[in-house]
């Protein structure tokens, strides 16, 4: 078998891709202009295999492997041009083995060797990507300090770094599908009717009872900074106030682009009413990012039963 390609690359979650765009600009990029992607991932034994079609351009087999972890990774990569892909795909779905499509508009430039995506994400949201392209033999060293500059000149922070790759964000935000649309709702118009005009973040929570009944709260800030109730509490006081009970099933609701998990006291106040196994869905305007429990935010946690015992 020949050796595949190689690159060292990284991506980022990107909340203004306009101001992107004009720093890679800035530092001599070349715009390649916008493409249209369409990847399809098959399931399968070793890394990722995916199929993409591209508007302009044509169609390609990729076969990579990648670690998931780490800011900045190493790929290695085949590529076979696909001249049928229709068929291809269809081969493929007939069999049962296609794992997850992922829809983007890509953004391309390049900077000497560095491919520079400013990526929109159909159901995830924008990113940027860098991909320096390794020479034969190279001993990549060239690579990383092509993307640590452009890290700097991007202002690329570790808190934007995301591992994984698109599918995987995919399925995981795509796995919510058991959330309450009504408990969903009650969230999100409480988020609407927040009291944050110090922070700007808006947040809603909504309790669902083990028999049914629902509540809802927002937070509610304050002049006096610390005196600011979170979403959580304020929806613990609304299920209290009407006739208490154990909490079934949770949504904290926040139309951000990051995920909003509940902060540290919040899930302590969870802790007294609700099951370590009770779903938490996080949630923002669009959609759940993503489904939790006491269990995973708050492990070991002490609770009503320690006191008791
Ligand atoms: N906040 C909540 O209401 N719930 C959370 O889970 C996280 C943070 C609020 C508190 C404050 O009003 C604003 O978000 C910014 O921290």
């Amino acid at each position: 078998m020949t050796e595949p390609s190689r690159n060292v690359e990284l991506k980022a979650h990107d909340p203004d891709p306009g101001r992107t765009l004009e720093r890679a600009l800035a530092a001599g990029a070349q715009d390649h202009g916008v493409l249209r992607q369409r990847d399809t991932y098959f399931a399968v034994a070793r890394g990722r295999l995916k199929l993409r079609e591209e508007q302009p351009g044509g169609a390609t087999l990729i076969a990579y492997e990648r670690p998931d972890e780490g800011a900045e990774r190493v790929s290695s990569y085949r590529l076979a041009p696909v001249a049928d892909p229709e068929p291809l795909c269809d081969a493929l779905a007939a069999a049962g083995v296609v794992a997850a499509v992922v829809v983007k508009r890509r953004h391309l430039l390049l900077w000497e060797t560095v491919r520079i995506h400013l990526d929109d994400v159909r159901g995830l949201g924008s990113f940027v990507e860098l991909e320096a392209v390794a020479e034969p033999g190279s001993d990549l060293s060239r690579e990383r300090a092509q993307l640590a500059h452009l890290r700097a000149v991007l202002d690329i922070g570790d808190a934007a770094l995301r591992e994984g790759s698109y599918s995987d964000a995919l399925m995981a935000s795509a796995a919510v599908g058991e959330a309450d649309p009504e408990l969903v709702a009650l969230a999100r118009a409480a988020a609407g009717r927040a009291y944050a005009p110090y922070s700007g973040f808006p947040v809603g929570a909504a309790l669902r009872t083990v028999d049914g009944r629902r509540y809802a709260g927002a937070n509610v800030e304050n002049a006096a900074y610390p005196q600011g109730q979170c979403a959580e509490a304020s929806a613990i006081g609304a299920l209290v106030a009407g006739g208490g009970g154990a909490i079934a099933e949770v949504v904290v609701a926040a139309p951000s682009r990051e995920l909003c998990s509940p902060c540290g006291g919040c899930r302590q106040r969870l802790r007294e009413f609700a099951a370590d196994d009770a779903p938490i869905h996080l949630v923002d305007l669009e959609r759940v990012r993503r489904t939790t429990s006491l269990a995973e935010l708050l492990p070991l946690s002490f609770g009503p039963e320690h006191l008791a015992a």
